[in-house]
Protein backbone atom coordinates (compact mmCIF):
# COMPACT_ATOMS: atom_id res chain seq x y z
CA UNK A 1 0.00 0.00 0.00
CA UNK A 2 1.23 3.01 -0.95
CA UNK A 3 1.10 5.81 1.54
CA UNK A 4 0.25 9.26 -0.31
CA UNK A 5 1.39 12.53 1.45
CA UNK A 6 -1.31 14.84 1.71
CA UNK A 7 -0.39 18.82 2.12
CA UNK A 8 -2.99 20.91 2.84
CA UNK A 9 -2.55 24.66 1.31
CA UNK A 10 -2.41 27.22 4.49
CA UNK A 11 -3.25 29.73 2.05
CA UNK A 12 -6.58 28.50 2.18
CA UNK A 13 -6.98 28.57 5.42
CA UNK A 14 -8.80 31.57 7.93
CA UNK A 15 -5.75 33.94 8.63
CA UNK A 16 -7.66 35.25 11.84
CA UNK A 17 -7.62 32.50 13.52
CA UNK A 18 -4.27 30.65 12.08
CA UNK A 19 -3.09 28.92 15.39
CA UNK A 20 -7.10 27.43 15.31
CA UNK A 21 -6.08 26.00 11.61
CA UNK A 22 -3.12 24.95 12.19
CA UNK A 23 -3.94 22.49 15.05
CA UNK A 24 -6.47 21.64 12.61
CA UNK A 25 -4.22 20.15 10.49
CA UNK A 26 -1.61 19.10 13.41
CA UNK A 27 -4.64 16.74 14.68
CA UNK A 28 -5.70 15.92 10.88
CA UNK A 29 -4.60 12.99 8.85
CA UNK A 30 -2.50 16.12 6.84
CA UNK A 31 1.33 15.07 6.39
CA UNK A 32 2.69 18.39 5.95
CA UNK A 33 1.68 22.38 5.85
CA UNK A 34 2.34 23.55 2.66
CA UNK A 35 3.17 27.09 2.85
CA UNK A 36 2.57 29.03 -0.70
CA UNK A 37 5.07 32.48 -0.87
CA UNK A 38 3.70 34.73 -3.23
CA UNK A 39 5.76 38.39 -4.28
CA UNK A 40 3.43 40.13 -6.81
CA UNK A 41 6.66 40.26 -8.70
CA UNK A 42 6.40 36.21 -10.26
CA UNK A 43 2.80 35.66 -9.81
CA UNK A 44 0.40 38.35 -10.00
CA UNK A 45 -0.51 38.22 -6.54
CA UNK A 46 1.08 38.33 -3.05
CA UNK A 47 0.59 36.21 -0.38
CA UNK A 48 2.03 36.08 2.62
CA UNK A 49 5.61 36.62 3.84
CA UNK A 50 8.18 35.93 7.18
CA UNK A 51 6.14 37.16 10.13
CA UNK A 52 3.24 35.32 9.05
CA UNK A 53 5.15 31.84 8.71
CA UNK A 54 6.84 32.81 12.03
CA UNK A 55 3.48 32.63 13.19
CA UNK A 56 2.35 29.37 11.59
CA UNK A 57 5.81 27.95 12.56
CA UNK A 58 5.09 28.44 16.25
CA UNK A 59 1.88 26.26 16.27
CA UNK A 60 2.72 23.82 13.26
CA UNK A 61 3.81 20.29 14.43
CA UNK A 62 3.96 18.70 10.96
CA UNK A 63 6.95 19.35 7.65
CA UNK A 64 6.55 23.02 6.60
CA UNK A 65 6.57 22.17 2.78
CA UNK A 66 7.25 26.00 1.61
CA UNK A 67 6.80 26.93 -2.57
CA UNK A 68 7.94 29.52 -3.60
CA UNK A 69 6.13 31.77 -5.92
CA UNK A 70 9.13 34.64 -5.92
CA UNK A 71 11.91 36.16 -8.29
CA UNK A 72 15.26 35.34 -7.32
CA UNK A 73 14.46 32.70 -4.51
CA UNK A 74 17.83 32.27 -3.46
CA UNK A 75 17.91 35.57 -1.93
CA UNK A 76 15.76 34.15 0.94
CA UNK A 77 16.87 30.59 1.06
CA UNK A 78 18.46 30.78 4.44
CA UNK A 79 15.92 32.61 6.27
CA UNK A 80 12.92 30.26 4.98
CA UNK A 81 14.99 27.18 6.42
CA UNK A 82 15.18 29.29 9.74
CA UNK A 83 11.54 29.64 9.70
CA UNK A 84 11.06 26.04 10.04
CA UNK A 85 10.83 24.90 5.97
CA UNK A 86 11.91 21.21 5.41
CA UNK A 87 11.44 21.16 2.20
CA UNK A 88 12.60 24.17 -0.37
CA UNK A 89 10.47 24.06 -4.34
CA UNK A 90 11.61 27.24 -6.15
CA UNK A 91 10.63 27.59 -9.44
CA UNK A 92 12.15 26.08 -12.87
CA UNK A 93 11.03 29.49 -14.53
CA UNK A 94 12.47 31.94 -11.47
CA UNK A 95 15.89 30.22 -11.51
CA UNK A 96 18.56 31.13 -14.28
CA UNK A 97 21.34 29.08 -12.26
CA UNK A 98 18.87 26.14 -11.38
CA UNK A 99 21.31 23.42 -10.11
CA UNK A 100 23.30 25.87 -8.01
CA UNK A 101 20.20 27.00 -5.63
CA UNK A 102 19.23 23.23 -5.19
CA UNK A 103 22.80 23.01 -4.18
CA UNK A 104 22.15 25.88 -1.56
CA UNK A 105 18.90 24.42 -0.41
CA UNK A 106 20.69 21.07 0.17
CA UNK A 107 23.45 22.70 1.88
CA UNK A 108 20.50 24.41 3.94
CA UNK A 109 19.66 20.57 5.25
CA UNK A 110 15.87 20.75 3.60
CA UNK A 111 14.87 18.69 0.65
CA UNK A 112 15.06 20.57 -2.57
CA UNK A 113 12.21 21.08 -4.84
CA UNK A 114 11.09 22.15 -8.50
CA UNK A 115 8.31 23.13 -9.53
CA UNK A 116 6.81 23.28 -12.90
CA UNK A 117 4.41 25.92 -14.46
CA UNK A 118 1.62 24.53 -16.44
CA UNK A 119 3.39 25.53 -20.00
CA UNK A 120 6.80 24.11 -19.22
CA UNK A 121 7.49 20.70 -20.15
CA UNK A 122 8.72 18.53 -18.21
CA UNK A 123 11.50 17.17 -20.28
CA UNK A 124 13.27 20.19 -19.17
CA UNK A 125 14.57 18.71 -15.83
CA UNK A 126 16.08 15.71 -18.15
CA UNK A 127 19.56 17.08 -17.07
CA UNK A 128 18.97 17.74 -13.46
CA UNK A 129 16.34 15.05 -12.67
CA UNK A 130 19.59 13.41 -10.17
CA UNK A 131 19.90 16.72 -8.01
CA UNK A 132 16.40 17.22 -7.15
CA UNK A 133 14.38 15.72 -4.33
CA UNK A 134 10.77 16.65 -5.27
CA UNK A 135 9.36 17.94 -8.54
CA UNK A 136 6.23 20.28 -8.02
CA UNK A 137 3.88 20.20 -11.15
CA UNK A 138 1.47 23.00 -11.09
CA UNK A 139 -2.18 21.62 -11.85
CA UNK A 140 -3.31 25.24 -12.04
CA UNK A 141 -1.53 28.48 -12.69
CA UNK A 142 -0.09 29.65 -9.67
CA UNK A 143 -0.93 32.81 -7.74
CA UNK A 144 -4.16 31.88 -6.65
CA UNK A 145 -6.41 28.79 -4.96
CA UNK A 146 -9.86 27.37 -6.00
CA UNK A 147 -8.81 27.20 -9.96
CA UNK A 148 -9.81 24.54 -12.26
CA UNK A 149 -7.62 21.69 -12.73
CA UNK A 150 -5.79 21.29 -15.65
CA UNK A 151 -6.64 17.94 -16.89
CA UNK A 152 -3.15 17.93 -18.67
CA UNK A 153 -1.05 17.18 -15.76
CA UNK A 154 -1.47 13.37 -15.65
CA UNK A 155 0.24 13.42 -18.72
CA UNK A 156 3.04 15.23 -17.40
CA UNK A 157 3.07 13.37 -13.38
CA UNK A 158 3.37 10.13 -16.37
CA UNK A 159 6.54 11.43 -17.55
CA UNK A 160 8.17 12.47 -14.75
CA UNK A 161 7.47 9.37 -12.90
CA UNK A 162 9.27 7.52 -16.41
CA UNK A 163 11.82 9.95 -15.81
CA UNK A 164 12.53 9.20 -12.35
CA UNK A 165 11.92 5.51 -12.72
CA UNK A 166 14.64 5.58 -15.75
CA UNK A 167 16.97 6.83 -13.40
CA UNK A 168 16.74 4.33 -10.70
CA UNK A 169 15.64 7.70 -8.59
CA UNK A 170 12.75 7.85 -6.18
CA UNK A 171 12.13 11.86 -6.86
CA UNK A 172 8.70 12.56 -5.35
CA UNK A 173 6.25 13.88 -7.18
CA UNK A 174 3.82 17.01 -5.77
CA UNK A 175 0.74 18.07 -7.54
CA UNK A 176 -0.47 21.54 -6.61
CA UNK A 177 -3.57 23.69 -7.70
CA UNK A 178 -7.46 21.78 -7.95
CA UNK A 179 -6.84 18.42 -5.89
CA UNK A 180 -10.23 17.37 -4.60
CA UNK A 181 -11.16 14.06 -4.07
CA UNK A 182 -12.27 13.69 -7.83
CA UNK A 183 -8.98 13.53 -8.75
CA UNK A 184 -6.86 12.77 -6.15
CA UNK A 185 -6.95 8.21 -7.08
CA UNK A 186 -5.93 9.27 -10.38
CA UNK A 187 -3.54 11.16 -9.83
CA UNK A 188 -1.50 8.76 -7.33
CA UNK A 189 -2.08 5.77 -9.98
CA UNK A 190 -0.47 8.63 -12.52
CA UNK A 191 2.76 7.88 -10.06
CA UNK A 192 1.99 11.32 -7.73
CA UNK A 193 3.19 11.11 -4.20
CA UNK A 194 2.04 14.33 -2.45
CA UNK A 195 -0.93 16.26 -3.12
CA UNK A 196 -1.76 20.20 -2.08
CA UNK A 197 -5.26 20.76 -1.38
CA UNK A 198 -6.47 24.10 -0.56
CA UNK A 199 -9.87 25.67 -1.46
CA UNK A 200 -11.28 21.94 -0.96
CA UNK A 201 -9.64 20.97 2.46
CA UNK A 202 -11.02 24.80 4.07
CA UNK A 203 -13.75 25.84 2.47
CA UNK A 204 -15.33 22.05 3.32
CA UNK A 205 -17.98 21.97 5.74
CA UNK A 206 -15.40 19.64 7.89
CA UNK A 207 -11.75 20.37 6.76
CA UNK A 208 -10.62 17.26 9.26
CA UNK A 209 -12.75 15.02 7.68
CA UNK A 210 -11.98 16.10 3.95
CA UNK A 211 -8.36 15.42 4.70
CA UNK A 212 -9.35 11.84 6.05
CA UNK A 213 -11.40 11.24 2.95
CA UNK A 214 -8.37 12.60 0.56
CA UNK A 215 -5.65 9.98 2.45
CA UNK A 216 -8.57 7.23 2.29
CA UNK A 217 -9.36 7.48 -1.71
CA UNK A 218 -5.65 7.68 -2.53
CA UNK A 219 -4.71 4.37 -1.04
CA UNK A 220 -4.13 2.00 -3.68
CA UNK A 221 -2.17 -0.79 -4.32
CA UNK A 222 0.29 -0.32 -6.58
C1 LIG B 1 -1.42 28.23 -6.14
C2 LIG B 1 -0.78 27.61 -4.93
C3 LIG B 1 -1.53 26.46 -4.40
C4 LIG B 1 -2.91 26.78 -3.89
C5 LIG B 1 -3.76 25.56 -4.11
O1 LIG B 1 -0.55 29.16 -6.67
O2 LIG B 1 0.52 27.17 -5.22
O3 LIG B 1 -0.79 25.78 -3.39
O4 LIG B 1 -2.91 27.14 -2.54
O5 LIG B 1 -5.05 25.91 -3.85
P1 LIG B 1 -6.28 25.05 -4.37
O6 LIG B 1 -6.16 23.69 -3.76
O7 LIG B 1 -7.46 25.83 -3.84
O8 LIG B 1 -6.22 25.01 -5.87
ZN1 LIG C 1 1.56 25.84 -3.69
Amino acid sequence: MKNTIIAPSVLAADFANLQRDAELLNNSAADWFHIDIMDGVFVPNISFGMPVLEAIQRHAKKPLDVHLMIVQPERYLETFKKLGAEIITVHYEACPHLHRTLQQIKSLGCKAGVALNPHTPVNVLEDILHDIDLVLIMSVNPGFGGQKFIEHTYEKVRKVRKMANDRGLNTLIEIDGGVTTNNAKALVEAGADALVAGSFVFNSANPTQTIQDLKTICEVSL
